[in-house]
């Protein structure tokens, strides 16, 4: 039994580090997006105000396309929130929201 169960932990442990590794090959995207941390972040609490490519401007969401903020600048953005925009500290990990402002950051390309 004890023997089962540590085989299926490896399997599990290949299994998401699997998922965690990006496609290597861009010109070949896969069909089901495989997302990072930072991307499922923006997807699942960002992406209502500043759609997919960061432009929406919902409810006068910052374009995110051409901010010049950085890093730290971001993440104090999402921590604290600004006006219209609420904070995020309280919801996510000061690990998640650093991958989300570097997610932000590549939608500037
Ligand atoms: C309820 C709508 C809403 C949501 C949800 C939202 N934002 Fe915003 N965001 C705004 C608004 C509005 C502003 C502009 C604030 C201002 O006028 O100062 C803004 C501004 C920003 C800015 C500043 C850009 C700049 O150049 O000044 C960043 C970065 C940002 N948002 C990132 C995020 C991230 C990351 C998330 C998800 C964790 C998020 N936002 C979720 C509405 C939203």
């Amino acid at each position: 039994m004890k023997k089962l169960l540590i085989f299926f932990m490896a399997v599990a442990t290949m299994v998401l580090s699997n998922c965690t590794s990006q496609p290597t090959d861009k010109s070949n995207k896969p069909v089901a997006k495989i997302m990072t941390p930072g991307e499922e972040v923006y997807v699942k609490h960002c992406k209502l105000c500043h759609g997919s490519s960061g432009d929406l401007g919902l409810s006068g969401a910052a374009n995110l396309k051409i901010s010049v903020l950085n890093n730290a600048e971001i993440m104090t953005v999402v921590s604290d929130g600004r006006k219209a925009m609420p904070g995020w500290k309280a919801q996510l990990t000061p690990t998640q929201i650093n991958d989300v402002a570097a997610y932000v950051i590549t939608l500037r390309n």
